[in-house]
């Protein structure tokens, strides 16, 4: 609150001064207390606030500098101005000097002077009373502000956090999902099972290799896995006979697996883009493919993507095509069924997963390093196949390793090749 003080405290051994004083300032609206004595003024000013503090030098109970040196310790905050005459000018200046007086006036006064020393004396109390508080009020709204910053800055962390949390959920609700049907493909048919496992791992490393990003290499990885979940309405027998051996109604019921894969999961929250990549597995890349004879851009990348790795790894379990066959096998099929770009990318992605027949040994997750070649399939705790067998660890892999486990532990040894 602005500091409205006008009381101005007059001390002068001459009463005749002090009733001039009076008399001069009767007009002005200012409070004004005199006393004869410097001791008796000290008392005073002990409990009664003031602005201005005139005092004589000259006094015999002790000198104006001296009273006001002994003012300043009680009220440091009041103005002091010293009375003096031509004699003691050079004590008031020295009092100048050393700050411990504002100003000084020569006795005999002239009264327009020393109304406007007066009234300058007050303004400047108040002047620096004012500055006074504002600088105070500065540095509290500082305080204040940095408190509300830190709170603010508590709060976002928190909301971080609680996203963080319902993300992490969610994810773990989506994988759920997926590992559910996985789950459902393994008991229908054990083979079927780990041909989706091997699809998705290696669909998500072709999709890298195509430069899919983000979002868009989760979504091909879960198409991977499910590509072939409407397998499970089709009778094992239709499924286990190869193409050639179905009669055309088996044929036909067989190749309605995509459609009814698309149907399972579109209804599934979060699978809607999976549902259509799984739709269009069996498309080719010439347009001869079903169930929509869908060609070359027409077929999502992800699907062209997916129907590689499947044609991979059909050639690769078995066991009458060596391992240059099946990669020659694919070249041949660039055009036709398969996009040849993907099929450039896999050549590329395949060749590195080396067989090898070297002695394997049990390592952690800390001891994995890049250029390692995996002995055993990398699973986490909950079935999630990360890496096939043979797979050569590459720098990034190591990485995306790293994060799943945090979220799907990897429990156990891990196991490479020496
Ligand atoms: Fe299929
Ligand atoms: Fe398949």
């Amino acid at each position: 609150m602005e500091d409205t003080t006008r009381t101005i405290l007059m001390v002068d051994d001459e009463e005749n001064i002090l009733s001039s004083l009076q008399r001069l300032l009767r007009r002005e609206n200012y409070n004004v207390i005199t006393n004869a004595s410097p001791e008796k003024a000290l008392e005073i000013l002990k409990h009664e606030p003031v602005s201005l503090i005139i005092s004589d030098q000259r006094m015999p109970e002790m000198d104006g500098t001296e009273f006001l040196e002994k003012a300043r310790q009680i009220q440091p905050e009041a103005i002091r101005i010293i009375l003096t005459g031509y004699a003691d000018i050079s004590a008031a200046m020295a009092a100048i000097n050393q700050g411990q007086v504002y100003r000084f006036i020569t006795k005999p006064w002239n009264d327009l002077d020393l109304k406007a020393n007066i009234k300058q004396a007050i303004d400047f109390y108040h002047l620096r009373k004012e500055n006074q508080r504002l600088f105070e009020l500065t540095v509290q709204q500082n305080t204040e502000l940095k408190e509300l910053n830190e709170n603010l800055e508590r709060k976002v962390e928190e909301r971080t956090q609680e996203i963080a949390r319902l993300y992490k959920e969610l994810q773990s609700s989506y994988f759920k999902t997926i590992r559910i049907f996985m789950d459902l493909m393994q008991m229908y048919d054990p083979a079927l099972g780990g041909h989706a496992k091997r699809v998705a791992v290696l669909s998500r490393l072709l999709a890298e290799k195509c430069e899919l990003q983000g979002e868009e290499l989760d979504v091909v990885e879960a198409a991977g896995s499910l590509h072939d979940i409407g397998l499970i309405g089709i009778p094992r027998e239709i499924i286990r006979k190869k193409g050639s051996g179905r009669t055309a109604a088996e044929e036909a019921l067989y190749r309605q697996h995509p459609a009814l894969g698309y149907a399972i999961l579109n209804s599934v929250p979060k699978l809607d883009q999976v549902s259509i990549l799984v739709k269009s597995h069996h498309e080719w890349f010439d347009g001869a493919g079903y169930p929509d004879r869908l060609k070359k851009e027409e077929i999502p990348l992800g699907a062209r993507i997916i129907a590689v790795a499947d044609v991979y790894d059909h050639l690769s379990v078995r066991r009458d095509i060596s391992r240059e066959d099946v990669l020659h096998r694919l070249h041949k099929l660039a055009g036709a069924e398969l996009d040849p770009s993907v099929v450039s990318a896999a050549i590329e992605v395949f060749s590195a997963i080396k067989t090898a027949d070297r002695a394997e040994v049990a390592v952690t997750l800390a001891d994995l390093r890049p250029d390692m070649v995996l002995a055993r399939e990398l699973k986490t705790h909950t079935g999630r196949l990360l890496m096939p067998k043979d797979a050569v660890l590459k720098e990034a892999y190591l990485e995306k390793i790293k994060r799943f486990h945090e979220i799907d532990p990897i429990v156990g040894w891990i196991y490479v090749y020496r």
